[in-house]
């Protein structure tokens, strides 16, 4: 209803493959009916971003889906939200009407769920241009850009005294990995937990289980340089596999006593999905996803680790019902229940961007929070 004005301002252009992004002049457009354009105030880095920018096939495009903003416009249809308000981005949305927003056993929202072809939800079109191109998105969200449209179901409102640069982790990591704990596998306390990957989202599965009171938690990862960050998240032991004479999952299984309770996989490798299925006791072993493979993405594992009780478990941020879940894990963050500041390695500028995809291309950063 406020601006209905095309935006001239500064966005990070991914022009192909594996490219240094570049910072160029971009126009958004207005939101349309159901969308709002958000001014962005902090992203950080994921993972995911570097994974796609990588390998898939779709440019130029904006990349960016884990952000802070403030709501600079909205469309007519737009209730929800007005001018000012404090949001995070969600990178899949939650429309709360399909049958699996209504469900109340998926946040797999069948309308607004995770976008692969660059385009919004609303039109299967995009709001971004340069020099007359269109700019794909991602996520529906792509935040490296001052400013962005989204879909109002693919933001949220959060607590206005939170402080965007801090809770824009957990619109997608820091989120994912705590809710994979909680509402996935739902640890019990006492109990044994492997973490493959002490990324943002393996130290996230980490301050979890320790919330839960899981009596082992170890964590493997082959960068050494993880270990001490692991320790102060509430990983019990550290195990690197380039330094073990064995397999790692017999370590573990020596370690736990036959295997562990659960196992998260938080590197984004279906081989080490496999380990992790291996490293899980029999009866009740749940191997819990998170990561996202970029190559290889079929699993493969034999029946046998199956026939004796184990179950591989697949999530989607979590298993948080975005819009829904999101404010009250903001809450938390503000009563110090949980902690995100830690995450946070490195503060740059937006004209660094770059930097922080180097630094996390050489696993020398948690999370890089880039300033707009
Ligand atoms: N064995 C053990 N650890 C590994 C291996 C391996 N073969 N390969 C990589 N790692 C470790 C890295 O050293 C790093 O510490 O996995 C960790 C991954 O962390 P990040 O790169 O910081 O990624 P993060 O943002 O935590 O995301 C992890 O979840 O959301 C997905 O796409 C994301 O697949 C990615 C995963
Ligand atoms: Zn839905």
């Amino acid at each position: 209803s406020q601006s209905q004005q095309v935006i001239t301002c500064r966005a990070a252009v991914a022009w192909g493959k594996g490219e240094e992004l570049v910072i160029e002049e971009v126009e958004v457009s207005p939101p349309q009916s159901q969308e709002i354009r958000i001014k962005v105030v902090s992203t950080s880095l994921c993972r995911s971003d570097i994974s796609a920018l990588d390998s898939q096939p779709i440019f130029p495009r904006i990349f960016g889906h884990e952000a802070s903003g403030i709501v600079e416009s909205v469309g007519s249809e737009v209730t929800e939200f007005k001018k000012g308000d404090h949001v995070l981005t969600l990178f899949t949305g939650e429309c709360r009407t399909c049958s699996h927003c209504t469900s109340g056993k998926s946040n797999i929202c069948q309308v607004l769920g995770l976008e692969r072809k660059g385009l919004m939800h609303s039109d299967q079109g995009t709001r971004f241009s340069v020099k007359g191109k269109p700019i794909y998105h991602y996520c529906a969200v792509s935040s490296f850009s001052e400013f962005t449209v989204v879909h109002s179901g693919c933001a949220v409102k959060v607590n206005a005294s939170a402080p965007l640069e801090k809770i824009c982790l957990l619109s997608c990591g820091a989120a994912a990995g705590m809710g994979a704990v909680w509402n996935v596998a739902n640890v019990l306390e006492g109990s044994k937990v492997v973490i493959f990957g002490l990324g943002t989202v393996g130290l996230s599965v980490a301050q979890a289980a320790k919330l839960r009171g899981a009596s082992h938690i170890i964590g493997v990862d082959i960068n050494s340089a993880k270990c001490d960050k692991a320790k102060a998240f509430g990983v019990t032991q550290f195990i690197n596999p380039n330094e073990c004479s064995e397999p790692v999952q017999q370590v573990i299984k020596r370690i736990t006593d036959g295997g562990a309770d659960y196992a998260f996989e938080c590197i984004g490798d279906t081989g080490m999905v496999t380990t992790a299925l291996q490293s899980c006791c029999d009866g009740w072993g749940l191997t819990v996803t998170l990561g996202v493979p970029k190559v290889k993405p079929e699993v493969s594992a034999h029946y046998a680790l199956l026939l004796t009780g184990r179950t591989l478990k697949g999530c989607l941020f979590g298993g948080w019902k975005p819009k829904s879940d999101l404010p009250s894990l903001v809450d938390m963050y503000m009563k110090k229940e949980i902690q995100i500041d830690e995450f946070i390695t490195h503060n740059l500028q937006f004209e660094d961007i770059n930097e922080a995809l180097n630094l996390m291309r050489e696993g020398k950063c948690l999370r890089c929070v880039i300033h707009m």
